[in-house]
């Protein structure tokens, strides 16, 4: 007879956007030892093997239970082959050899590093290893060579790499806020990324900017920006023009106007006495000590990006710029290949009918998809 666990198991949806997946979840010590596996052969550009893991990983962090043995992966989509041997070897003996090799690695924890810098990819990172860069010492003797982006990277290595808690991504909101409502009363200001999703972490905060009346988010964006550095607020940013986008090109190809900044967001009074009265206990040294440092200066560097949206694709951005990546990839894959439509921030095209799909909220675009609606804090794959 089929227990319950096992009808789950065995109906698992193989689309990782036809099933939900919660922030936390039952199979962690898989999870974070097939994602070792997968940044590894991303650091090598092998997409394959990334892809695999990766849907290995998400079809675990939606299984509603602990997995309890690696003949029970057999029936989970994507867990198969390379996988189930990792997963077996973890249940029986709580270590993955392969996974183990791959982080005493000396290459893989350079690329770690290397590609952990803002403005570094994994093509960069490689060369520089070549090179015989290990560290950010070697990289700051060569910082002749960086591009702008790159040496701001580096300059501020130490605030990005200290998560953003929601707390902080709340004062952004304010800042954010304040700096667009000045030159826009009406506007929409929307948090997106993982904090939509309920995490209460992230690497940056995301925005999604739109009005009701188009014309008045000509030069908005831009003007408030300005006026953000003019109260040394951005220490960086670059931009990416909004450019006409066509579905036939490339569904990645999407063209909303937006800031990739990073923010110096003031140390709040509170913060001060939190860090006397309670010091965390679970933070590590070298954490405490940027956080020391960042109240002592008064503030801390934060990633934010900003996207200006028009308010009719604004479901579509909302959808697209909440994540998680590998959820828009999957909700992409599953509208080409099972429903032959181009999906992307801007909108839904039918290839077939040969139209766009107009839509007035995310749970619009579900249905025109033939989905199960999943709301944002299961959509942590
Ligand atoms: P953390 O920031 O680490 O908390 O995770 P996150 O999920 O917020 O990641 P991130 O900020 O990188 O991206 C948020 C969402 O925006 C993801 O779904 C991405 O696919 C999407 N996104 C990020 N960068 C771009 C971009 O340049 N263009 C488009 N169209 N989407 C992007
Ligand atoms: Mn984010
Ligand atoms: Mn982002």
């Amino acid at each position: 007879l089929a227990t319950p666990e096992k009808v789950l198991r065995t109906q698992m949806p193989s689309y990782t956007c036809q099933r939900r997946t919660p922030l936390n979840h039952h199979n962690s010590t898989l999870t974070d030892a097939l994602e070792i596996l997968a940044r590894a052969a991303f650091f090598q550009s092998s997409e394959v093997r990334y892809l695999g893991f990766t849907r290995a990983v998400s079809t675990l962090k939606s299984l509603p239970f602990k997995l309890q043995s690696a003949e029970e992966a057999k029936d989970l989509p994507w867990c198969g082959g390379h996988c189930k041997t990792v997963i077996q070897e973890i249940l029986e003996g709580g270590v993955c050899r392969e996974v183990e090799t791959i982080k005493s690695n000396e290459q893989y924890q350079a690329m770690q590093l290397l590609t952990g810098i803002y403005g570094v990819g994994v093509r960069t990172a490689e060369r520089w290893y070549q090179e015989g860069i290990r560290n950010l010492n070697d990289l700051k003797n060569t910082e002749s060579k960086l591009t702008v982006e790159q040496r701001t990277g580096l300059q501020y290595y130490k605030d990005l790499q200290q998560p953003v808690t929601r707390e902080e991504a709340e004062r952004v909101e304010q800042l954010v806020k304040d700096a667009l409502l000045r030159f826009s009363p009406d506007v929409q200001i929307t948090m997106t990324g993982g904090f939509r999703r309920g995490k209460l972490e992230g690497h940056d905060v995301d925005f999604l900017i739109t009005h009701t009346n188009e014309s008045a988010l000509t030069g908005l964006l831009e003007n408030a920006i300005n006026w953000l550095k003019s109260k040394g607020l951005i220490l960086y940013y670059h931009m990416k023009k909004r450019k006409h986008t066509s579905h036939a090109v490339s569904s990645l190809m999407d063209g909303h106007e937006t800031y990739y900044t990073i923010c110096a967001l003031p140390s709040s009074s509170s913060q001060n006495t939190d860090l006397e009265v309670k010091p965390h206990n679970f933070v590590a040294a070298e954490q405490m000590a940027c956080l020391k440092s960042q109240i002592s200066k008064g503030w801390r560097a934060v990633r934010v990006d900003l996207v200006v949206t028009p308010h009719a694709e604004y479901p579509y951005a909302l959808l697209g710029w909440t994540g998680s990546k590998h959820f828009e990839r999957e909700l992409r894959r599953f509208s080409l290949h099972e429903k032959k439509m181009s999906l992307n921030s801007h909108g839904l095209y039918d290839t077939e009918k040969r139209c766009y799909l107009p839509a007035h909220s995310e749970e619009e675009i579900f249905k025109h998809l033939g989905l199960t609606y999943i709301s944002p804090s299961d959509r942590n794959a």
